[in-house]
């Protein structure tokens, strides 16, 4: 049915059930259906040559624009924090006030810079930022067969459409919803827009008001795509969900992690920088 679910990167704990789960999702075709993906380290890559790739944050955090000084305090908050955000002995209650901790000290950083709009893409262009191979085959896919993607992203929003949109695949059935960056009247960065959205709270509280999800309750078939335990709960908002099909991506601590994930995601890609899994499963589907 689908032969990259034979790669040595794919584990499934319930094969049958995920079986069931595509061919539901095909039989309900593709007008029934809506992709829902997380940014960081799921559309983009978690590794490039050895070495980590920024998440949206660090793009910024990494760019010319950043004094020296609030660089060191930007990396003494992920060093800090991003342990905790995959800690897999820590509850989501004890972890949530945490993130809110380091999205709003990040932010309050990142907001004393100057950062000018019209530096976003020259920074994006300055970056080692890659998307997973593949991204070309899913948006084109998604695209041709008016599928609607819709990224759900704890990141910076500004930064990853200039992402997408410099990868040529910003397409109009892609929708965002993120962090967004206020600037004044000079295009410089004041603050974040909110309500804020971290790893843990990206579910239906921060999507009131976005209205997105009203106009997508037709779309009873699901894939969603996520790198983190937070990203479970992104399609908790769509109101009559008929098949869900949750593919993850565990990039970091593989081993520690794997129990958790087999146990919450339908597939898991370990260490796995591509998105053959998900283009192979839309190639059956459409
Ligand atoms: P997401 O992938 O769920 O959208 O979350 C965004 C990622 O950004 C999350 O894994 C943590 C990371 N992050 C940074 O790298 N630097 C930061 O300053 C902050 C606040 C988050
Ligand atoms: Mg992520």
């Amino acid at each position: 049915m689908v032969p990259e679910l034979e790669k040595a990167t794919v584990r499934i704990q319930r094969p049958e059930r995920v079986m069931a789960i595509i061919r539901a999702i095909k039989e309900q075709g593709m007008n029934k259906l809506q992709v829902i993906s997380d940014f960081d380290m799921t559309l983009s890559r978690f590794g490039c040559n050895g070495r980590r790739c920024p998440t949206s944050h660090n793009i910024l955090d990494n760019s010319r624009v950043i004094s020296e000084d609030s660089k060191k305090k930007l990396k003494d908050l992920l060093h800090y924090y991003y342990p905790i955000e995959i800690d897999p002995n820590r509850t989501l209650e004890e972890k949530r006030p945490l993130m809110v901790e380091w999205w709003t000290r990040a932010h309050e950083l990142l907001s004393q810079q100057k950062i000018q709009k019209g530096d976003i893409a020259q920074i994006v262009r300055e970056s080692d930022v890659m998307l997973r191979d593949g991204f070309n085959e899913l948006f084109d896919q998604l695209h041709k067969y008016n599928v609607p993607l819709f990224i759900f992203s704890a990141g910076v929003g500004d930064i990853l459409e200039e992402i997408i949109r410099q990868a040529n695949v910003f397409y109009s059935n892609v929708n965002v919803v993120s962090n967004y960056m206020d600037f004044d009247d000079n295009g410089i960065l004041k603050r974040f827009k909110g309500p804020l959205i971290h790893t843990y709270n990206k579910n239906n509280s921060v999507l009131q008001g976005t209205e997105y999800f009203q106009q997508l309750s037709t779309r009873t078939s699901i894939i969603l795509l996520g790198d983190s335990m937070g990203d479970l709960t992104m399609a908790d908002g769509v109101p009559s969900v008929e098949n869900i099909l949750k593919i993850g991506f565990l990039n970091d601590k593989v081993e520690e992690r794997r129990g958790k994930y087999l146990d919450a995601y339908d597939i898991v890609l370990e260490s796995d920088e591509t998105l053959d899994v998900v283009n192979g499963i839309l190639r059956y589907i459409f």
